[in-house]
């Protein structure tokens, strides 16, 4: 179900779940692209003269109020982008939050504290879920689910709360999951996933599901030790997880006999220390120094990954390909970011999956609009891209 089936919202009390789990310096939001992907369903249900009540989480802060976690500074920064003042309730379904609610007018825009602040938000008893829920439903007329980064959660502020009243897909939640079925229902191909990121064990679901999807797996980031490692390869002191040698060693198999290409960084910038001023040379990736750490693809595996995206009609990609938070090892992820880039002015269809990865793309400097999707969600798109059912979206059903 969609916005328009709920109706004319008109001085409703419209409550929706966003994911405004931002990444944070102190007080100050340091990527607001969670927030920015928030506002077309906040415009429309503005417009439509409801009463608009935001609910998210900020990290996990396991059912404490853990003040470093309070959604003030998002309240700031929604309110500068929407142009209006967002009142942030102290609570999410307590006294202030029922007070706020009751004095908001059409069109106003509220924001309830984080959510897990309530140990029940992410208890794992579904009656104490429910009963918690119920108090917040009694805020709402309507639920929008627009959270989409969360909804491969069964939590109360996504899940539940949806057995209470009538409810919906927000305008995000829409959108992400269009973009994403374009990639895992008949992608046009050759279908390329690039995926990195620190662990393989992370990922294990996802890369086991893409085996018999995708036509190649480039593999770089943390995760790809693990790999050279399965190959034969020493690594030095490069992120390694020897618990995953033999799972992968059967993933390289598999991918033989399905006939997907996998593609593995052929040199790697390896440095003495874990530091952004650490020296560092290139090196094959098969000869991996014994007192060095791998923390970016090489210049060749730079070109190679470029070029593969490029020789693709629909890309994903999911995780960083190295340190690229250090300037001297972020080459491997702007190579990619570039590849995908040139494969969508090429026409093909491209998605940046996952929190990190997008926030990588544009703290990097490269254009939103060079991407045809860029997704808010990290755990939710591998999700989706492993095929699974998501609590969140099947309560929407
Ligand atoms: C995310 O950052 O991926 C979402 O906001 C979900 O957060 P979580 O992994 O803490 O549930």
């Amino acid at each position: 179900k969609t916005l328009k089936d709920l109706g004319n919202l008109q001085g409703k009390r419209v409550l929706v779940r966003a994911d405004f789990n931002v990444p944070l310096d102190g007080t100050t939001i340091t990527d607001d692209g969670r927030i920015k992907a928030a506002l077309p369903t906040i415009d429309n249900l503005r417009e439509q003269g409801a009463k608009v009540i935001l609910m998210a989480h900020l990290g996990r802060p396991k059912g404490k109020v853990v003040p470093e976690l309070s959604l003030a500074p998002v309240a700031k920064r929604l309110g500068e982008l929407l142009g209006v003042n967002v009142e942030l309730a102290s609570d999410t379904y307590g006294e202030d939050a029922q007070k706020k609610v009751a004095a908001l007018k059409d069109g106003d825009v509220l924001l309830l504290e984080n959510v897990r602040f309530n140990p029940e938000e992410t208890s794992k008893d579904a009656d104490e879920r429910a009963a918690y829920a119920k108090k917040i439903a009694a805020l709402g007329d309507v639920f929008v689910s627009d959270g989409f980064g969360v909804v491969h959660r069964a939590q109360g502020s996504n899940y539940d709360v949806a057995a209470d009243l009538p409810s919906a897909a927000g305008l995000l939640v829409e959108k992400e999951v269009t973009a994403l079925s374009r990639a895992t229902v008949n992608p046009e191909r050759p279908f390329t996933v690039v995926l990195g990121g620190s662990k393989v064990s992370d990922k294990l679901a996802v890369i086991e599901n893409l085996l018999s999807k995708a036509n190649r797996l480039i593999i770089g980031g943390g995760m790809v030790y693990t790999f050279l490692k399965a190959q034969g390869h020493e690594v030095g002191k490069s992120l390694l997880e020897e618990d995953q040698v033999e799972i992968v060693k059967g993933y390289i198999k598999k991918a033989q006999e399905n006939d997907v290409e996998l593609v593995l960084p052929t040199d790697i910038i390896a440095a003495d220390t874990f530091a952004a001023d650490s020296p560092y040379e290139t090196v094959a990736a098969d000869a991996i120094p014994a007192d060095k750490m791998g923390l970016d693809i090489g210049p060749d595996s730079q070109k190679l990954f470029h070029d593969k995206i490029v020789d693709s009609k629909t890309v994903v990609w999911n995780g960083p390909m190295g340190v690229f938070e250090f300037p001297a090892f972020a080459a491997g992820t702007k190579a990619v970011a570039q590849g995908l880039i040139d494969a969508t002015k090429a026409g093909a269809f491209t998605i940046v999956g996952g929190g990190d990865s997008a926030s990588a793309v544009r703290n990097l400097g490269f254009p939103e609009e060079g991407f045809s999707h860029i997704s808010t969600g990290g755990g939710a798109s591998l999700e989706l891209l492993e095929g699974k059912e998501l609590p969140g979206l099947k309560v929407i059903e």
